[in-house]
């Protein structure tokens, strides 16, 4: 059976049961708690613990997960198994307080043994050392003994949350291949693969390790469909299932490489990692720095080192994304209607770090003949990461092999080092670039609509500390030119990403961008050399623009509601607008309820459902006060202001970037309301695909 019709019959089947059928949820989980969605249940969380209301008594779905960070990471022993996936698809059924313990063994079993017509001979049950029913049951259905373990048989998503006793299904690979029984010491050989766990949720587990009875009982399921695959296509290796031979054709012909015994792992990687960075960011992670976009960063990059390893240089996941789409498109949709946005965030990150990536190779081939303890000193790994972006984990999965080991604790001192050298740095060049006196205002009045044919020249380089004349590829640098398009941070909305060319070549990879007094900073790492009045062109990060621009508008908005909803006194005391979040400050004298939070959050995806015209006008500022616009009074305006006006519920002074109807925000999820002082709320909300 194929993925396809695996999926097909596993729904199939308790969908002639009475679940209601749904599709997968976001891998970007509704839980403070959790990086990513590992596992099925991670939706229906709050069903479990009874915070929410059962929308049916019985469901099922394939849901897409990812296990890469926290409590539930595979990331490290991807390649060098067939069993391991960063992300993965689990099939799971579940009963929110309606069958327990005897019909979902029962239904698993009829699954595995009719369905998928398992040879029930081949498969090992294992139940909680102190669940006497679940054993029961097994051996009442299937006359097998159950192997009673303790923590293999216990499972949560997280420290906190539902959990409770589980029973798992194993299925025997074949006698010719290592590896013994579950719970034996050899049991991760691989002649046992477990193919399925019923868990039935009874427990909820507070911070202090207390386990407080459910509401309900309710049985929670998880088989892993890659390793089902692997069985019904007669494979030991989940890498050799259609789907994945599908991709490493893929690979094959982008890299130019054919796989072999030798180089199999590089290939498991890529198609594991393609999926992974594929699917995250088409559900709206954005590499970068922290939590999730960091996770989805470090990936992309293990992916592009086994690319090199394969002899391939430069973008890789980017070219390999539409092979995802023809293998995984039918089952997620949102892997077409996405490709535009996905792969050009991918290919801006893989162009940001290929010539890092040649570089910091260059500079550990160096090193590697000093070392004779059989460990790289931390100082070296710590120039790996800051110079050239490799994060801890890549220097340690590339050293792996030749059985080298990281002086991790040095690692650390040294980032702790440089912590505190650039919290005295971000003063320093905000304060050398106010002693250039003479350097003229930026005209960024192209920042509203940016044209990538928009000339400009260099004007001043400042690299580690001091203003040059020119830098060479590799340099972080910070740069002002006589022009851009690029917006600099200010009113709260951080600033624009993008690459600076010369002839058409990018030389600069933008990472953020800043403005000193009204000279707009641009700072990044260059991968060209670069010289005072170099005439270059500038070019922005249009998703990531735009992701901005509906989180401005929809700030605009969420202050209108909290107007509407709390009381029209409500007044903005700050606000932060990044790509597709907003944090918003706001003056109110206690916490909002959960109603209050509701409401807003209902208006204001009314509001963008309208898709309401928004009008960006230019006029002066006692033209704009006699429309009632609202202004901050702690900013200073200019005779001429700009006016942001959103249908007739928002009119409000502001010089940020914002879309042209309502509708483009797509979506905004309120996360979080809390005090930050006396009087003063803080409110987060998503908005666009990260919200949806
Ligand atoms: N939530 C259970 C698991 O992931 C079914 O194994």
């Amino acid at each position: 059976m194929t993925y396809n019709e695996i999926r097909k019959a596993f729904l199939d089947y308790f969908e002639s049961h009475g679940h209601k059928i749904v599709p997968s949820a976001s891998l970007i989980p509704n839980d403070p708690t959790l990086l990513f969605t590992v596992a099925g249940m991670v939706p229906w969380k709050g069903i479990l613990q009874g915070i929410e209301p059962a929308f049916a008594p019985r469901v099922a779905d394939v849901q897409k997960c990812i296990r890469a960070g926290g409590k539930h990471n595979d990331l490290e022993d991807v390649g060098f198994d067939g069993r391991h996936h960063t992300f993965f698809e689990m099939m799971g059924n579940w009963s929110f307080g309606d069958y327990f313990k005897e019909e979902a063994i029962a239904m698993s079993w009829e699954l595995l043994t009719k369905v998928f017509k398992l040879d029930p001979n081949r498969i090992v049950v294992t139940t909680h050392y102190t669940d006497d029913e679940a054993t029961a049951i097994w051996k009442k259905i299937t006359g097998k003994d159950a192997i009673r373990l303790d923590k293999d048989n216990w499972w949560s998503a997280g420290d906190t949350g539902p959990c409770g006793p589980c029973t798992e299904m194993h299925y025997d690979m074949g006698a010719d291949l290592p590896g013994g029984l579950p719970g034996s010491p050899d049991e991760d050989g691989g002649r046992y693969v477990e193919v399925w766990n019923d868990v039935f949720m009874q427990f909820d587990r507070d911070a202090n390790g207390n386990l407080n009875p459910l509401p309900k009982k309710n049985v929670d399921t998880g088989s892993g469909l890659e390793r089902m695959a692997a069985i019904l296509q007669g494979k030991t290796d989940n890498y050799d299932t259609d789907l994945f031979v599908a991709l490493k054709r893929a690979v094959s012909d982008v890299t130019g490489v054919r796989e072999t015994p030798e180089n199999v792992t590089s290939f498991k990687v890529i198609t594991d990692h393609l999926r992974s960075v594929g699917f995250a960011i088409a559900d709206g992670v954005i590499p970068s720095n922290t939590d999730r976009g960091y996770v989805i960063r470090r990936i992309l990059r293990r992916a592009m080192r086994h690319g090199q390893m394969l002899g391939h240089r430069g973008a890789l996941l980017s070219k390999l994304y539409p092979a995802l789409i023809t293998e995984m498109g039918d089952a997620y949709p949102e892997l077409a209607r996405e490709q535009k946005r996905v792969v050009e965030i991918i290919e801006n990150e893989e162009n940001a770090f290929a010539d890092m990536l040649q570089n910091g190779m260059k500079l550990l081939d160096a090193e590697l003949p000093k070392i004779n303890n059989g460990v790289l000193p931390g100082e070296v790994a710590f120039k790996l990461f800051d110079t050239y972006g490799f994060p801890l984990d890549l220097t340690q999965m590339i050293l792996r092999d030749k059985n080298i080991t990281v002086d991790v604790a040095g690692f650390e001192k040294s980032m702790a080092e440089q912590k505190e050298r650039s919290r005295a740095d971000t003063k320093g060049t905000r304060v050398l670039w106010e002693s250039q006196g003479d350097l003229p205002a930026t005209d960024d009045s192209s920042k509203y609509a940016p044209d990538s044919s928009l000339q400009s020249h260099v004007l001043a380089i400042l690299k580690n500390g001091e203003f040059v004349k020119s830098a060479v590829a590799g340099d972080e640098v910070e740069i002002a030119l006589d022009k851009t398009n690029f917006y600099g941070t200010q009113g709260g909305q951080v600033g624009d990403m993008g690459t600076i060319l010369r002839d058409g070549a990018p030389v600069m990879n933008v990472m953020e961008t800043n403005r000193v007094d009204s000279v707009v900073i641009h700072k990044g790492n260059l991968v060209a050399d670069i010289a005072v009045g170099d005439t270059v062109t500038t070019q922005i990060n249009e998703p990531v623009r735009q992701q901005t621009a509906r989180a401005h508008t929809a700030t605009h908005l969420l202050q209108a509601a909290l107007q509407q909803v709390l009381n029209d006194d409500v007044e903005q005391r700050g606000s932060k607008v990044s790509p597709d979040s907003v944090r918003f400050d706001f003056s109110y004298g206690r916490a909002m309820t959960s109603e209050e939070k509701t409401a807003v959050e209902e208006l204001v995806n009314k509001w963008i459902a309208a898709d309401m015209p928004v009008k960006h006008e230019e006029m002066s500022l006692d033209e704009a006060k006699k429309r009632g616009a609202m202004a901050l009074f702690s900013e200073k305006y200019g005779d001429k202001v700009k006016v942001i006006t959103a249908g007739d519920v928002s009119c409000e002074l502001c010089g940020g970037t914002h879309v042209y109807h309502t509708g483009e925000i797509i979506r905004a999820k309120v996360n979080k309301e809390k005090s930050i002082s006396s009087g003063i709320r803080r409110i987060t909300m998503s908005v666009g695909t990260l919200a949806e």
